[in-house]
């Protein structure tokens, strides 16, 4: 009922002509993998050459981050239209976002709404730091996260959202979350939080991605969990092998 997902988040990562190529490397097996709703999302310079590339394909274009404003004086930022001129997706609060370039659940809400509004599918990403999951907070954390970033969202359309569940601490540590934890948090949390949000039927329908420290070898650990729809990939999805081998995962799932 739920499609799987599979989203490669690049970071700051390839010029355009070194994105072209990352694109080239994986596009035709990307391609035979049927059954996955496959995204890229590169570095904003890169989505025009990397839409072009993508064109008459199945694979869909993400941006890694917006503004919520239609337009005027915010300097280094993109607005909502301009993704959309190019891209099916947006990463809304990724922890990189929050914990380096200050983004609070406020600002989450706001990217949101405008997604939403745009027609664009939100990725947003929730999780909770190594502090938090140490001192046992993981569930007020990830439940305030989404009930502050989800807040006057029309449930009519929210079935669209896609949520990454992304601890901090597994992010670009190579140190993953067991299947059996990150399942946990989705059921026991994440589609808790979403059903008070909305309604039980909208938090099924929902997609709960992974993320952190995705790799081929744990991929499919994941996607045997009941409540885990996909993934969200850092750094594997820089590798055309990786990344690919991880879809195929999901396309079993
Ligand atoms: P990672 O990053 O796969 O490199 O851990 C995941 C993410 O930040 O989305």
């Amino acid at each position: 009922m739920r499609k799987p997902l599979v989203a490669g988040n690049w970071k700051m990562n390839k010029t355009s002509a070194e994105a072209r190529e990352l694109v080239a490397a994986m596009l035709n097996p990307l391609r035979e993998i049927a059954g996955v709703e496959k995204v890229l999302c590169p570095p904003s310079t890169s989505i025009p050459v990397i839409a072009s590339a993508l064109t008459g394909t199945d694979i869909g274009l993400g941006a890694q981050n917006m503004h919520w404003e239609e337009k005027g004086a915010f300097t280094g930022e993109l607005a909502p239209n301009m993704v959309k001129e190019f891209c099916g997706y947006v990463i809304i609060g990724h922890s990189e976002r929050r914990a380096l370039f200050g983004e609070t659940d406020e600002h989450v809400n706001r990217k949101l709404r405008a997604a939403m509004k745009a027609g664009l599918i939100p990725i947003v990403c929730v999780g909770e730091t190594l502090d938090e999951y140490e001192s046992g907070r993981t569930g007020e954390v990830v439940s305030r996260q989404i009930k502050l970033g989800f807040a006057d969202v029309d449930s009519a359309s929210a079935s669209r959202i896609v949520v990454a569940y992304e601890p901090v601490w597994a992010i670009g540590t190579g140190k993953a979350s067991s299947g059996e934890n990150a399942n946990g948090v989705v059921r026991q949390v994440i589609r808790r939080a979403l059903s008070e949000a909305f309604n039980e039927n909208v938090a099924q329908s929902i997609r709960v991605l992974y993320g952190g420290s995705v790799t081929a070898s744990n991929a499919s650990e994941f996607f045997s969990q009941p409540e885990i729809d996909g993934a969200l990939v850092g750094g594997a999805s820089l590798k055309p092998d990786e990344f690919v081998a991880i879809a195929k995962a999901a396309s079993g799932r």
